[in-house]
């Protein structure tokens, strides 16, 4: 009998894990010497580049009275609050300046912070580290640092093309990460007459294995109705085309797919805006379709059509999930989604206690389901 399991019910803390970097917005919406607003698991953020375009993210909200720093004066150096004129360092959040302090008053106006976020610009993004809480890197506290760079996506050649599509659901963390792995979906999300019909379903067996972190999807050849793999005919026979498709924590599902000098790469992110909201952005990087005039934009095209499918999805489950009810996570089709509630369970604990952290899965498992 299948196993049959229900999702746990966590408390909000718990859906939006700290410590890690998020994707904020597109970079090429984020302009010198102007100000931005984002918004981050559930922290207001105001966001920007500076004189020589270098990325900044800092809370916004002064430190002194809350003011949004969004609404003050920008130089393209120091940010200054239009409530009483205090000036903070973009990159630091460091105050430079408390224009009432008279020549003989001694507060150390270098002490004082605004709070600030390490940023990075990556592979078409603005990139936010959000530390653990706790320290938050304001009032007097400095800034943290990352611990590592943001993720990137990996490429195979010099040349290539890049491209990002986004869409936001009115959906938590969760359920947007478990939709984005979840397999059974397909036939009944994902239909149009160029693409594949509900009556194309057929069962398939997958090998997972786990990874620091997160699981993968073994290298294997693409199911014979996926996306990629319909494209991928064009350039490759189809026992030469190999896709690895890994999930880390806390949001990130990468797929690589080869076919002799032709690759296909793609970052995708679930990002927690609110507890009831979130954000997907895909990102691709790729070789192929350099000769061919039409292929990014048929490229964009299908995926922009998978990425609005799931929106709308999202979007009516939203209604359903309203009233808060009982739900279930079914063995094989599910089995992703419990090893992601496990492994957030998992590096929660690990951060508790201090301990390395244990891993859901003790080594490869093969799934099957029909889609
Ligand atoms: S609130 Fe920002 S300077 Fe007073
Ligand atoms: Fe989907």
């Amino acid at each position: 009998m299948p196993e049959l399991d229900l999702p746990q019910r966590q408390a909000p803390d718990a859906l939006m894990l700290t410590g890690f970097w998020y994707r904020a917005l597109p970079a090429d919406r984020v302009h010198r010497n102007q100000l931005h607003k984002a918004t981050l698991l559930e922290i207001p953020l105001v966001i920007g580049r500076d004189r020589v375009g270098h990325p900044f993210a800092l809370r916004d909200a002064c430190p002194h009275r809350g003011m949004p720093l969004n609404r003050g004066q920008f130089d393209g150096e120091n940010l200054e609050c239009p409530y009483h004129g205090w000036q903070f360092d973009v990159h630091n959040g460091q105050c430079q300046l408390i224009p009432s302090l008279t020549s003989d008053q001694t507060l150390k106006v270098d002490r004082i912070y605004a709070g600030s976020y390490p940023c990075e610009e990556q592979d078409s993004f603005i990139w936010v580290y959000i530390p653990d809480p706790g320290l938050p890197g304001a009032g007097f506290t400095q800034p943290s640092e990352a611990p590592d760079a943001a993720p990137q996506i990996e490429k195979f050649s010099a040349k290539y093309k890049l491209a990002y599509l986004q869409a936001e659901m009115p959906v938590s963390i969760d359920h947007g990460i478990i939709g984005l792995m979840d397999p059974a979906h397909g036939p009944f999300v994902h239909q149009a007459w160029w693409w594949r019909s509900r009556h194309s379903i057929h069962e398939k067996k997958k090998n997972f294995e786990p990874i620091p972190n997160g699981f993968r999807m073994s290298a294997h050849t693409p199911s014979s109705n996926s996306a990629p793999y319909k494209l991928l005919r064009l350039y490759a026979n189809a026992e030469s085309i190999t896709t690895t498709i890994d999930f880390v924590l806390p949001n990130v599902r990468t797929e690589t797919i080869r076919a002799g000098k032709c690759w296909f790469s793609s970052l995708t992110t679930v990002t927690p805006i609110t507890r009831n909201h979130c954000r997907i952005d895909v990102v691709a990087a790729w070789n192929l379709f350099r000769w061919l005039p039409f292929g990014p934009d048929l490229l964009k095209f299908v995926f922009a059509k998978f990425v609005e499918q799931d929106r709308r999805t999202m979007e009516m489950q939203a209604e359903g999930l309203k009233h808060n009810p009982h739900l279930m996570l079914i063995d094989d089709a599910d089995r992703p989604a419990k090893w992601y509630f496990q492994l957030k369970a998992a590096h929660l604990e690990a951060k508790r206690t201090g301990a390395a952290m244990k891993h859901p899965m003790a080594g490869p498992v093969t799934l099957k389901w029909r889609s």
